[in-house]
């Protein structure tokens, strides 16, 4: 069975999709780069594996990933998913995970990379916004695009309101992107996703 190591720095509510989601898979662990984040608590309570490498522990960034990348390599993983991991990573860290390593962004990338992407989509006046997971790459929110899902801004629409709206997409296809993964689904070639079989417009659409 493919082994998945979750990062988290907060929340959680993507990493309990992934888990409630049921994959054929094993979510090997959760870690996060803050202590006390508040999806640690679900991973504790569904069993899982929990680990906190706090970066503020850490003098220098190489260090940290240098903690993290042992904390991660512990478990073999087969597929590192970053959710609500709110850290830049470095070139190499990023490098040694090539092509096991997705991220959820919450934008229609690559519109809107970086943060604040709900104020921003209100601020430019766009009428889509949405959520992308991505394979990760050295250049932030760049990497090859595995699912988007869309919805409409609509008028009235608070930063608030808009996340919320787009955070109900995330949860549908961040676990459709991982068990597409897990089911070696996904191939990339010269920066494009492929995905064999059907229903993979289901990624490209907003559900209910
Ligand atoms: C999500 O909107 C994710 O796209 C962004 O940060 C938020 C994290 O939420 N990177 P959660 O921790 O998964 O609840």
């Amino acid at each position: 069975m493919k082994q998945i190591v979750v990062l988290i720095s907060g929340r959680g509510s993507n990493m309990e999709a992934i888990v409630r989601a049921g994959l054929p898979a094993k979510i090997a662990a959760v870690i996060s780069n803050r202590a006390g984040a508040a999806g640690l608590e679900f991973a504790v309570q569904a069993g899982i594996p929990t680990r906190v490498v706090d970066e503020r522990e850490f003098p220098s960034r190489e260090a940290f990933e240098t903690a993290l990348a042992e904390a991660i390599d512990r478990h073999s993983p087969d597929l590192i998913a970053l959710a609500g991991f709110m850290r830049v990573l470095g070139g190499d860290f990023v490098r040694r995970y090539s092509g096991r390593m997705l991220n959820i962004h919450p934008s229609l990338l690559p519109a809107f990379p970086g943060l604040h992407t709900h104020r921003r989509a209100l601020q430019e006046g766009v009428k889509l916004h949405g959520c992308t997971v991505h394979f990760v790459t050295p250049q932030v929110d760049h990497g090859p695009i595995v699912a988007q899902a869309a919805v409409p801004v609509l008028s009235g629409d608070t930063e608030g309101t808009l996340a919320a709206r787009v955070l109900r997409q995330e949860h549908r296809i961040y676990p459709l992107a991982v068990r597409w993964f897990v089911e070696g689904r996904l191939a990339v070639d010269n920066g494009l996703v492929r995905v064999e079989g059907a229903e993979t417009e289901q990624s490209v659409l907003a559900g209910p």
